[in-house]
């Protein structure tokens, strides 16, 4: 697969199968994706990978957690800004609604979209979490870098057969995931990855996202 292939191919897997990875496996996508490039070469990356049972552990802290604070632990980096303007407002209406179509949820049925969102606590069944740490000094630069990482990783599970969903939803446990895993003061849990074998037969993983076409955000100047 050409990387403009994989660059289409890849895409936002929300149902896996229970079938379990070896470490190795997890291991050769690390080593492949340690080569995103970075500012400074910092490399700003830390990654903590899960499965069995310490994936189940912090499954169930993510449901305590939030059962006991709705509200979530995103702090001052929230998943998205308070005001969410547009284009940005749409697009993510247009998404969430497109994929509750395809599950079958209604609007109007809170409960089973709350549901759904839980599922994001359960890695959507992928027998494997990852978890993306970085320094609380690190600036927008170093999350940028730490974003290239995070997408040279899904490609290379793309390439081997594997998919993956990013989850910044894990960032709503993110001070519990700090004391669950004795983080030092001075790091953070920034966002999560569901990684396993797509369910080729769960409707959501025929979800299909758009994009605006480059006219709508590239500006080209003094070209011949
Ligand atoms: C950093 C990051 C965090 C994301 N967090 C979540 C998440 O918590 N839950 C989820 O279902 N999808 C999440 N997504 C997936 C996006 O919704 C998805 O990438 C977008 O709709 C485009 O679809 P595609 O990935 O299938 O191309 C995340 C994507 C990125 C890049």
């Amino acid at each position: 697969m050409t990387v403009s292939e994989l660059l289409k191919a890849r895409i936002s897997v929300r149902a896996f199968l229970d079938q379990s990875l070896a470490v190795s496996v997890v291991h050769a996508l690390l080593d492949e994706a340690r080569w995103a490039p970075s500012g400074g070469n910092l490399q700003p990356w830390k990654v903590i990978a899960v499965a069995g049972a310490a994936r189940d552990a912090v499954s169930r802290l993510a449901i305590e957690t939030l059962a006991e604070n709705p509200a979530g632990e995103a702090g001052a980096r929230p998943v998205y800004p308070a005001s969410l303007g547009e284009p940005y407002r749409t697009r993510r209406y247009k998404i969430g609604e497109d994929m509750y179509a395809l599950l079958g949820i209604p609007r109007e049925d809170r409960p089973a979209r709350l549901q759904w969102v839980a599922r994001n606590y359960q890695f959507f069944g992928a027998p494997v979490g990852l978890f993306f740490v970085i320094d609380r000094a690190m600036g927008h630069g170093q999350y940028a870098h730490l974003g290239m990482f995070m997408q040279s990783l899904a490609l290379a599970a793309h390439e081997r057969g594997l998919a993956t969903c990013m989850q910044e939803s894990w960032g709503m446990v993110r001070e519990s995931l700090h004391t669950h895993f004795t983080l030092s003061p001075n790091e953070t849990v920034y966002c999560g990855m569901a990684l396993g074998y797509a369910d080729p037969a769960a409707a959501v993983n025929t979800l299909r996202s758009d994009r605006a076409t480059v006219e709508e955000f590239a500006i080209f100047q003094g070209f011949e």
